[in-house]
This record gives C-alpha cells, structure tokens and sequence, in this order.
C-alpha cells in the first residue's frame, strides 16, 4: 500500500483543511492514517468499527488483549461511549480537556469488542491540538489511536518517526510537526471510588490531586516486573515490553549516577563497543572535563587505552525538555547504529515519575543504582 503523507503548513490555511479533509475520508472509508497529538503520533482508525480497529492490531503486530484509547473532538462526544459519566471523570474533562489525560469509564454498547479488548471499561481522551480535533470532527467519528509505533518500539513524536515504522502499511500520514509534550497522556481509571493512575503521563498525581482529593496509583507500576509474577498492571498495555531502543540500554539511577556511568565507560569490553549516551547539559558538561582528563592520560601512558568515539545527546536541564526529547533520542542512537546506551534517570516528582516508567522499560529494567 503507498503511504500518502500530507505536510500542514499549521496556518489554519485552507490547503491544511482540504489535507485533513482527505485524512479524515480515509478513516470513513476503513482505512488507517497517523496524526500528530500534543502527547505522540497516533495511528488512527475508525473508532465505532471492530473491522477498522483490527487493522491497528494487525499494522502494529499488537497483542489481542491490549485495549485502544478513543479520541474526541468535543467534550460532549463522551456521551455515547459510555454508560455512566461518573462525578470524577466530570470533573477531570472540565478541569483538564483538552488535554494528555486519558479517563476510564464504563463502555457503553456503541464500543466495539476489538476497541476494549474485552474489558467493560472504555478508554477517552480529547487531545489538545486544534489540528487533532478538527481531524477527529471531518471523520466524523471518534477515532482509536495507539501511538503509532509497531508494538514494542518508542512512540513517534515526529512523521519521520512514523514513516520508519508504517510506510507501505498505512494509507496516510499527517504530517504536522513535533509533538510538544512526547511521552503519552496520563491515564486514570475513574470507575473505583477512589481515582487511580493506570499509566504516568503529561497531567501530574500531584495536579490530580487539588481536583479530585485522594488519588492513587496502580500499585503494579512501583514493581519490576522482572521480578515480580504478580506483575498484573491494570491498564493492560502496561505489561508489555515497551519503548525499547535496538541496543541494550542501560539506566544509572541515584545521586551516584554520572560517577557510575563514567566507570562503565572504562570497561575494557565497552571501549570496543559504539557507545550513546542521554544525559542532560550540566551533566554533559561535568563528563566532558573527565574525558578530558582520560585523554590526557591515555596520551601519556600507553597502557591507558583512548576512548572511543562516543554519542553524546544531552536533552537540557529540565524534566519538560527531557520528556519531549526522550523517544526521539531512543530512535536516534538507532539510526546512528549505536551499540550501547548509557543513560541517567531524574528524581521521581511531577513529570519524572511519566518519564523513568518510559526509561526502565526502554532499559529492560537494566537498572544501576
Ligand atoms: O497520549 C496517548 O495516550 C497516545 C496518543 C496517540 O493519544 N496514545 C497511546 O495509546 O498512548 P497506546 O495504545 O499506545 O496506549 C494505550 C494504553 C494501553 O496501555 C492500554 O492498555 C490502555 O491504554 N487502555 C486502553 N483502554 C483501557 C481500558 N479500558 N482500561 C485500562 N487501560 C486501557
Ligand atoms: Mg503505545
């Protein structure tokens, strides 16, 4: 199948509704097309067809009992996808639509079996970007998008990211730049009495909290769970290997973390190996002085061995930028056939518990502490 890729000027111009009109006949007609959230690219299908959304499982070889996320263009499409518009999920649409924020209800009987994979709870989001919505509006329908990887792989935050992964196995791509936010919306489960975070994400326990009181979080997502059997996350995806570059990845955690990445890069087995490294710009600045100095002393001894060249993508100072850097860099050290990846992890507040879920997944859990 050719991929048709449509590039929004984002002026709101005619020529960029006439693309989104033709992205949008693609959805009526069955067909998948890939569009740009504030959170990743979503590879969207017709959300009210089960023949539809079996197209998304097949394209992105995703397991059977992974459920889909509907999108919306107006708060009050929710009303037919579910059975009871509980208190809590009112107040989080009022308070965070449109927005990264996933909430779970009850389905009603429009969801089709392959969308909830099963379960009797429903999956809503209404995604910030203008251009989302208006998609979603022209196909008429809500559309089921997963990030528009294939299973497995970092989520897209740019077309080119898509088009690696589903060129010739999807009709269309929308093209409309980076996604600002770049790691998935936060998911809440609203059908208990008490809320719970089935997935971290762009919206913040702590920004859940002054809305909504007690908040709780899947306690599965505080586990290894390559150690753990009863690793059972209730947002089912959760389980599953995720974001995983192509080199094995390692995570260096704690306030040791530099000082241990910088050892691992001594290694004898490793000064053979093409290295990446993801780390922010103070650190970037600190490793530089120390490679430095090992240069130095690799100039004067002989039996000091040099360094090999290494990949060094630093995201910046602050969680924000690290987040929306983060599934780019992941695909980077791919192209540029990076061997190994040494990364290190932030503190575990606000957006960091979104991000260091994504990083020691991408890590295998490979964790140094
Ligand atoms: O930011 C996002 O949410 C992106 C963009 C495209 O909107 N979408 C996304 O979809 O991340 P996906 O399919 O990659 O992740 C959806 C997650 C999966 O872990 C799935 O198991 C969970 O949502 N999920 C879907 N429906 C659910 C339900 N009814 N109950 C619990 N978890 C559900
Ligand atoms: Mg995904």
């Amino acid at each position: 199948m050719k991929t048709r890729l449509w590039k929004l000027d984002k002026k709101n111009s005619e020529a960029d509704f006439k693309a989104l009109e033709e992205a949008a006949e693609l959805i009526r007609q069955g067909e998948l097309v890939a569009f740009p959230t504030e959170t990743v690219y979503g590879l969207g299908a017709n959300g009210l067809s089960d023949e539809a959304a079996k197209k998304i499982y097949a394209a992105k070889g995703r397991p059977a009992d992974n459920p889909l996320i509907l999108h919306i263009a107006k708060k009050e499409d929710i009303l037919a996808l579910t059975s009871d518009l509980n208190n809590n999920a009112k107040i989080l649409m009022d308070k965070f639509w449109p927005g990264p924020l996933t909430i779970v209800l009850k389905k009603s009987g429009l969801i089709p079996e392959t969308v909830s994979a099963g379960l009797e709870t429903v999956a809503v989001r209404m995604p910030s970007t203008k251009m989302a919505r208006t998609f979603i509006e022209l196909a008429k329908t809500p559309i089921a998008a997963p990030s528009a990887n294939k299973s497995g792989r970092p989520s897209p935050t740019n077309a080119k990211d898509v088009l690696d992964d589903m060129d010739e196995v999807i009709a269309g791509i929308i093209d409309g730049g980076s996604c600002n936010i770049g790691v998935e919306s936060t998911i809440v489960d609203t059908t208990s009495a008490v809320p719970m975070i089935l997935r971290p994400g762009g919206i913040t326990k702590q920004m859940l909290e002054e809305v909504l009181g007690e908040v709780k979080l899947d306690p599965a997502l505080l586990l290894n769970p390559q150690n753990d059997e009863n690793f059972k996350p209730k947002a089912p995806g959760m389980k599953y290997r995720h974001y995983a570059p192509k080199a094995k990845m390692t995570l260096f955690e704690g306030k040791d973390a530099l000082e241990n990445l910088f050892k691992s890069l001594l290694k004898e087995d490793f000064l053979k190996q093409k290295i990446g490294l993801l780390i922010s710009k103070d650190e970037a600045k600190l490793l530089a002085f120390k490679l430095k100095e090992w240069e130095k002393k690799s100039e004067d001894d002989s039996s000091i061995k040099p360094l090999n060249k290494l990949l060094i993508y630093s995201w910046g100072n602050n969680k924000k930028e690290l987040a929306e850097s983060l599934y780019t860099y992941l695909r980077m050290f791919d192209h540029e056939k990076a061997e190994l990846i040494l990364a290190t992890g932030v503190s575990e507040d606000g957006l960091g518990l979104a991000i260091m879920n994504r990083m020691r997944k991408s890590a295998s859990y490979n964790i140094v502490k």
